[in-house]
């Protein structure tokens, strides 16, 4: 199991610091069964690596370039992010996808970039409220699964971690039954089969959406999730150490 909270881009210098050491302290001694990840904003990783380093809780990116340097305005590299103590890397969060324009095959290209530098990405998948209602959900995720591993060499199963984020959900609270994430997850779980044989039945599957304390532990007892994606709710320390322990 796996609980990763992605600040997306909150908290300030201060905050963060705190935020992190908060943490580390509310998830000593629980982190035992499931892993603990923050993904705090790009300016504050090396003060976040500083409170995090040595304990349970690894660090991750909220993105990764394909590349490993050169001319990319605002962009940051894995080997930097590598450099820094990360482990993993977000890579084609919904919000990257609807506002930023990256599309599966981008995704992939900075998937590949993150595991040729020992990064661990998060690749991220998920249908909107329009294509769920229009009964279009399934087909959405396999094309982006589909495209966002291309050309991605697997090499063992805990190399590489998918979150389900159904887009209406994601910062609404109105989270996806646990029947509706278990039906996705198993269906990224048969094309995950599909494309790397039994490696798949040990990728961890997140589910991101509006896990909080309160429903965690029935979304987390689904078959084919493996833990969480967490937005909001990582922002308190106490909240997110209750979904780790829900893990
Ligand atoms: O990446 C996780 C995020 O998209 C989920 O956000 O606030 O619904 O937990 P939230």
């Amino acid at each position: 199991m796996l609980v990763v909270g992605n600040w997306k881009m909150n908290t300030s210098h201060a905050e963060a610091i705190a935020l992190a050491a908060d943490v580390v302290r509310e998830t000593e001694g629980i982190a035992g069964k499931a892993g603990v990840g923050v993904c705090p904003p790009f300016v504050w990783l090396d003060a976040v690596a500083e409170r995090v380093r040595g304990t349970q809780v690894a660090l991750g990116a909220q993105n990764v370039a394909a590349e490993a340097s050169g001319a990319f305005t605002g962009e940051t590299s894995a080997p930097m992010l590598s450099d820094l103590g990360c482990t993993y890397a977000i890579v084609g969060h919904s919000e990257r996808r609807a506002l930023f324009g990256e599309t599966d095959a981008d995704v992939a290209a900075r998937a590949r970039g993150a595991m040729a530098h020992g990064l661990v990405p998060i690749v991220c998948v998920g249908e909107t409220l329009e294509e769920r209602k229009s009964g279009d959900a399934e087909a959405v995720v396999r094309r982006q699964l589909e495209g966002s591993l291309d050309g991605l060499d697997v090499a063992s199963d805990d190399a590489l971690v998918i979150a389900y984020e159904p887009v209406w959900a994601i910062g609404t609270g109105e989270t996806a039954s646990p029947e509706q994430a278990q039906d996705m997850h198993a269906t990224i779980r048969a094309a995950l089969r599909q494309r790397l044989g039994d490696l798949a039945s040990g990728v961890q599957i997140l589910y991101g959406g509006s896990v909080k304390p309160g429903n965690a532990a029935t979304l987390f007892a689904q078959e084919d999730v493996d833990g969480g994606l967490v937005g909001g709710a990582s922002l308190d320390a106490a909240g997110f150490a209750a979904i780790v322990r829900a893990a």
